[in-house]
């Protein structure tokens, strides 16, 4: 494809050809003939008159050209001390049979099936098994509790759950079946359907409720299913994200668009080709396991490694090291907390030297800024490129990266370096206006955003314009600041919203208040994402009590930080509690969050003009920085 200038400028000036070449990296049943669908902006879609199936491009056509007997997926649990190798035609095989289990339920084309699994293979197994029949899956992360898990199958209306007996947290069993039975209480569209993968680990199985079924009896009793012929902008899947609302958004991907792009960027910007083992660290139910444990890497016929365990202390910092040693890994993809979380322990990188990682060609981050501190320590002792690339639950795909398969550029620590191809990065100013080299602003993307990006929010077009598409006409609204220096380098300062990111997650701040505010001592509250040092920021309460109300700090602390864990999740590392006198606000009543964030990050900041009550900060102020 030539030089990066070239791909980029050609995938901006003439996107058909650009995407229709990269479509040929997929193989089609109905080939399509035209990429870009452009008659309804600004909303865009990809290869509308193209049809496939993602898990036959994932699987049957590998085993096809040959590479049957090739390892596929290694499942790698440091929790169990259990190493489970699946060849291609191996994971075909249990793909199609429980794709078979699936149909065998009358899940049928354009069905929801939510995915409630840890870190084994049957998560790669059911969500490859639903893209097999047409079924659309919503993954729902494992540290979330029951009702958030009730709110996302009440919004994607499932006919079918998958689950399994639970999930192994260091020191702690996570039992999924009672929360599975709460959040179905609790929701009001009901499954009619559940399928447990019991785990010998963890007690609880399907015999436990009533007209729950067993992974594995149904496993063994199923007929294959035979993939089934989708349009290229029929949904893949539904993947819950935090907004700025307690309400988790529904970001909707298409199964041609996302195919493309996923192929074209294991290609061109990790450099990973057929037979290569990859790693990504993460789980599958975030976007980037969805892209880069279970279909990126299989769509291009790589080796992928799953991994069930922690950077450190599963058993020690050498974790990760051990990985690459036994599996032979030539690219590993984490976030920057957990390499943050392995310096903490092992500074000096002594575990390191006890493995031979001779096979790594390339460090991969993404998640959370790569700051350059942990870039520094990562390059030094490993000794190869260490990648920051930056992207989203919406894009599914890196926005920004160093494109080590096309044209691999210096790195300058602190930047992802330069827009993909496919996207046109702008920074505009609050009005949308532009903002010259290495002037701070809001960062966006014209329209429109290549394929593989959000096709939408599920079932809910108003919230996918007001959210994304309507703050700058023609533009996508990426909801974080930052700048592109004169070299074309992009710098992603952090959000502009009240998204706030803890260890690589993304988590609302408003979700955490609403259930903070819910507490009956509680008058109000402010809840604001904090520089944490290793996991970049963490939520920080600071709630006003009612008047009258007689309640100690630690108890208040204590009941609040277990609704958290009761209501969203243990996820949502909810620790610090505050009590203070009043909350800063404005005179239209805004509370005043981002002063609140640089008072308490020790940063400068200036007092708002529109601030109802001086005195309110002054205080606060005093009481926070005593520390
Ligand atoms: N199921 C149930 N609970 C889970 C969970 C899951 N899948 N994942 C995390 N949790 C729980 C943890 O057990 C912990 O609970 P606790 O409060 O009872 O201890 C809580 O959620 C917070 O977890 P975590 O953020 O993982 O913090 P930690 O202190 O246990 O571990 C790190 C610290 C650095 C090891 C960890 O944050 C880490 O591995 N970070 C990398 C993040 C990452 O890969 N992100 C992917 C995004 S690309
Ligand atoms: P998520 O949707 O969970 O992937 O979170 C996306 C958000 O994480 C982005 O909007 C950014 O705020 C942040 N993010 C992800 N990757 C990076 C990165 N490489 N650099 C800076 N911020 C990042």
């Amino acid at each position: 494809m030539g030089s990066y200038a070239d791909a980029f400028a050609r995938s901006i000036d003439h996107p058909d050809d650009f995407w229709l070449e990269a479509a040929a990296g997929v193989d089609w049943i109905t080939p399509p003939t035209r990429a870009l669908d452009d008659s309804n902006p600004p909303i865009y879609r990809w290869f509308p008159d193209g049809s496939l199936n993602t898990s036959a491009n994932a699987l049957d056509r590998h085993v096809a050209s040959g590479r049957g007997d090739q390892v596929a997926l290694i499942w790698d649990s440091a929790m169990t001390s259990t190493v489970r190798t699946y060849t291609y035609a191996q994971l075909l095989d249990e793909v199609a049979a429980f794709a078979g289990v699936l149909a065998a339920q009358g899940v049928t084309k354009g069905d929801r099936v939510v995915i409630y699994l840890p870190m084994i293979p049957e998560a790669a197994i059911a969500m490859l098994a639903c893209a097999r029949i047409g079924a659309v899956h919503s993954v729902v992360f494992g540290g979330f509790a029951a009702p958030e898990l009730a709110t996302r199958i009440d919004d994607a209306e499932p006919v079918a759950v998958i689950t399994a007996s639970g999930g192994l947290e260091p020191g702690r069993v996570v039992e999924y079946l009672p929360l599975v039975k709460a959040a179905i209480d609790q929701a009001t569209s009901a499954p009619s359907t559940v399928i447990v993968k019991d785990r010998a680990e963890v007690p609880g199985s399907a015999s436990d409720y009533v007209g729950w079924l067993d992974w594995d009896a149904e496993r063994a009793a199923a007929s294959p299913a035979a993939p089934v012929e989708v349009a290229a902008t029929d949904p893949l899947y539904i993947l819950y994200t935090s907004g700025t609302t307690g309400k988790p958004k529904g970001v909707v991907r298409d199964n041609g668009g996302h195919a493309v792009a996923l192929t074209w960027s294991m290609w061109n910007v990790y450099d990973i080709s057929p037979g290569d083992v990859w790693w990504t660290a993460s789980d599958v139910g975030w976007v980037v396991g969805h892209s880069y444990i279970v279909y990126g890497p299989l769509l291009v016929g790589a080796t992928t490694v799953m991994y069930e365990g922690k950077p450190v202390g599963t058993p020690d910092a050498g974790a990760f090291w051990r990985v690459i040693d036994q599996h032979q890994v030539a690219a590993l993809f984490t976030a920057p907390t957990a390499i943050r979380a392995i310096r903490k322990a092992d500074p000096d990188a002594t575990e390191l030297a006890k493995y031979n990682t001779s096979t790594l060609r390339t460090l991969f981050a993404a998640g959370e800024r790569l700051d350059p501190d942990t870039y520094t320590w990562a390059s030094e002792v490993l000794g190869v490129p260490v990648v920051d690339h930056w992207w989203q639950t919406e894009t599914g795909w890196a926005i920004a990266a160093n494109l080590r398969g096309l044209e691999p550029m210096p790195i300058k620590a602190g930047s992802p370096t330069v827009p993909v191809p496919g996207y046109a990065v702008e920074i505009v100013d609050a009005t949308g206006g532009a903002v010259a080299a290495g002037g701070e602003g809001n960062i966006v993307i014209r329209l429109p955003l290549p394929p593989g990006t959000l096709a939408g929010l599920w079932r809910d077009e108003d919230r996918f314009r007001a959210s994304y598409l309507n703050t700058f006409e023609g533009y996508y609204l990426t909801g974080d600041s930052g700048y592109i220096d004169a070299d074309g380098y992009v710098v992603v300062l952090g959000r502009s919203d009240d998204v706030i990111n803890v260890a690589g997650h993304r988590l609302s701040t408003g979700s955490i208040e609403a259930v903070v505010a819910a507490h009956p001592a509680v008058a109000e509250c402010a809840v604001i994402g904090i520089h944490d040092d290793l996991k970049g920021q963490r939520p920080s309460g600071y709630v006003v009590l009612k008047a009258g109300v007689d309640i100690d700090d630690d108890t208040l602390r204590s009941e609040l930080v277990q609704r958290v864990r009761d209501e969203i999740g243990a996820v949502a590392t909810f620790r610090d509690v505050t009590v203070v006198a009043s909350l800063p606000k404005t005179r239209s009543g805004k509370i005043l969050r981002k002063t609140m964030r640089q008072i308490v990050d020790g940063e400068e900041y200036a007092v708002p003009s529109t601030i109802e009550d001086a005195s309110v900060l002054d205080a606060l102020v005093e009481q926070l920085t005593q520390y």
